[in-house]
């Protein structure tokens, strides 16, 4: 973890005491350029997420939400208390990370998926002797994508010798809360179609669940796109990682897009939102443009630079 810096130490690294009581109705004090560039940093170093671009008011919003709620009153004592405290870091997490997404939300990508990608490996490992085809969407958000991705795999492989795992991951504990719930709005939901909502979804009251031939593929976990501890140990198929590059400076999203690659299989296929890393080479990945969107494929088998 990284070492605490002059922030944390300039006010004596002092932390509230347990069971503080929330600050309500106090006013939201400046982030000084000193605490702004510490924070960043902070944010950028454990997680690639850029605050620097035009967004520091939804860093400054959340640091002070989070310090409403623990009674702290300074962004230093913060500060100091986030680099004891690593269950909070999660709940600031959960307030800087934006969970925006929905089920199909890039349809070309789901009709690659399962008109080229899922038609062209499922012959390849069964030749390998392998019986399954692991999916990764990596940044799930609340599971919409993940869902997307296990309904097009198993539209595609029925009467495939082939099973399918989808594994969805996320730094956010509360998106993937509601990811593991599998329940959705009406609304939410509104962008399957139809045949595929009635066949893979059930209405419940207000909402719509997963049903279980679609839940029992699908796994969640934690994990940090810069934590290669954290990554699924199983090299992937295909890993759908969309609208999270976004969030992240060049450097950044150079390296999580090279821990992706580590973590496919040969031949395997990343797929970025379209332009999300346009232009950025990544060593053992080739780009390929396919009739719907373009993809990214593992070239060798060794690990990427
Ligand atoms: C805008 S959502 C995109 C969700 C989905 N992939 C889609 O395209 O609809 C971005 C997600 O990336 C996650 N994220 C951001 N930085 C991350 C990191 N370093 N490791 C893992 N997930 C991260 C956020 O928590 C958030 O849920």
């Amino acid at each position: 973890m990284a070492a605490a810096p002059n922030l944390a130490n300039a006010l004596n690294g002092a932390t509230p005491l347990d069971g503080a009581t929330p600050l309500h109705g106090t006013i939201r004090p400046e982030l000084s350029k000193f605490e702004q560039e510490t924070w960043c940093s902070l944010v950028e170093r454990r997680c690639g997420i850029s605050f620097s671009n035009g967004r520091l008011h939804v860093l400054h919003a959340g640091l002070w939400e989070e310090m409403q709620r623990l009674g702290i009153a300074s962004f230093g004592e913060y500060y100091a208390h986030i680099l004891r405290h690593a269950s909070d870091w999660n709940s600031l997490l959960d307030r800087l990370t934006n969970n925006e997404t929905s089920f199909f939300r890039h349809m070309p990508s789901f009709l690659t998926l399962s008109e080229e990608l899922l038609p062209l490996l499922a012959p390849e490992r069964l030749r390998q002797g392998a019986k399954r085809l692991s999916l990764w969407s990596a940044g799930c958000s609340s599971g919409e994508e993940a869902w997307s991705m296990a309904i097009a795999a198993k539209e595609t492989a029925a009467g495939w010798h082939c099973e399918i795992a989808v594994l969805g991951c996320d730094l956010s504990t509360r998106a993937l809360a509601a990811a593991r719930r599998a329940r959705y709005s009406q609304r939410a939901v509104a962008a399957i179609p139809e045949q595929l909502r009635r066949q893979y979804l059930i209405q419940d009251g207000a909402e719509c669940e997963i049903r279980a031939g679609i839940r029992n593929i699908v796994r969640f976990d934690q994990f940090n796109l810069f934590e290669r501890s954290t990554y699924p140990t199983q090299l992937q198929d295909v890993i759908f990682c969309q609208n999270v590059f976004i969030y992240f400076g060049d450097k950044m999203r150079a390296r999580a897009a090279s821990n992706l690659t580590e973590c496919l299989a040969p031949g395997g296929f990343l797929v970025p939102a379209p332009g999300e890393l346009a232009g950025l080479p990544i060593p053992g990945l080739e780009v390929l443009r396919l009739q719907h969107t373009t993809v990214l494929r593992r070239t060798t088998s060794t690990p990427a630079a």
